[in-house]
């Protein structure tokens, strides 16, 4: 399970020679909005340092989006190849395979891996990625989305406070997810024991007031640069008005 490292250790000790790489999500995005705890993904690094196994982190959500560098630069941890997508060609179809030297060159023209594909180097994809990575390289914009995913995380916590409903907002960088649970949700396992039906009202009631949530309990949502304090507010305002009445 993600956060635990010595599972991950047991598992690669007794696979000793066997596992080709590593390779997590930084963050649990895919299972709502679960955050490393402290020191989790230096221990991953030094392990899989340890044991000669490469490190993948895929950033196909926290690219560009914690940070300019992504997971690596937030979480001070050097992986051997990092992917990424989604944020770095800001809705255009792009992907990037990033890393050491070593490995990637075997997928090199020549290399020992053949690669290629239709829409490799695709101009327009690379001009919207070279006009995204120049908007994101200062960190304005991704200090403005971790504001705002601190805002709602704290509007929320006070919200359930005052309606006396368990409930934890976890999130980082621009991306966050509700839990009906009175714990940190530190793993898939945890994510899934939350209280679904809750989530299911709190998504139908706020569609009905025009605010669309994922269906899916382990999804996560996410702010843009385009959102503003009123989006958040009307976010928050609907999110109370629904607590108001759960029982
Ligand atoms: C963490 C993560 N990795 C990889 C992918 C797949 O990326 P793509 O749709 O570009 O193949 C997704 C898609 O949502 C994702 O969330």
């Amino acid at each position: 399970p993600y956060n635990d490292i010595s599972s991950l250790e047991e598992a690669l000790k007794s696979n000793r020679g066997e596992v080709a790489p590593v390779i997590l999500e930084p963050v649990c995005f895919n299972s709502g909005a679960i955050l490393p705890v402290n020191g989790y993904l230096e221990q991953v690094r030094e392990l899989t340092s340890k044991l000669d196994v490469p490190l993948i982190f895929d950033e196909v959500i926290t690219g560009f989006r914690l940070a300019p560098g992504g997971a690596q630069q937030y979480f001070h941890v050097q992986t051997d190849i990092s992917v990424f997508g989604k944020a770095l060609g800001n809705g255009f179809p792009i992907s990037a395979v990033v890393g050491r030297e070593d490995i990637l060159s075997l997928s090199a023209p020549g290399g020992r891996v053949g690669y290629g594909g239709t829409y490799n180097g695709n101009q327009i994809s690379l001009a919207a990625a070279d006009a995204t990575l120049e908007a994101l390289a200062d960190g304005q914009i991704q200090t403005k989305l971790s504001n705002m995913t601190s805002t709602i995380i704290e509007w929320v916590r006070e919200a359930a406070e005052t309606e006396r409903v368990n409930l934890r907002t976890q999130g980082i960088g621009g991306q966050f997810q509700i839990y009906f649970t009175d714990k940190e949700v530190r793993d898939y396992r945890e994510a899934a024991g939350i209280n679904r039906a809750m989530y299911s009202d709190l998504q139908r009631d706020l569609r009905l007031e025009g605010v669309l949530l994922h269906p899916d309990p382990l999804f996560h949502h996410g702010v843009t640069a385009s959102h503003t304090r009123e989006d958040l507010e009307r976010l928050v305002q609907a999110i109370t008005k629904h607590l108001r009445k759960t029982p």
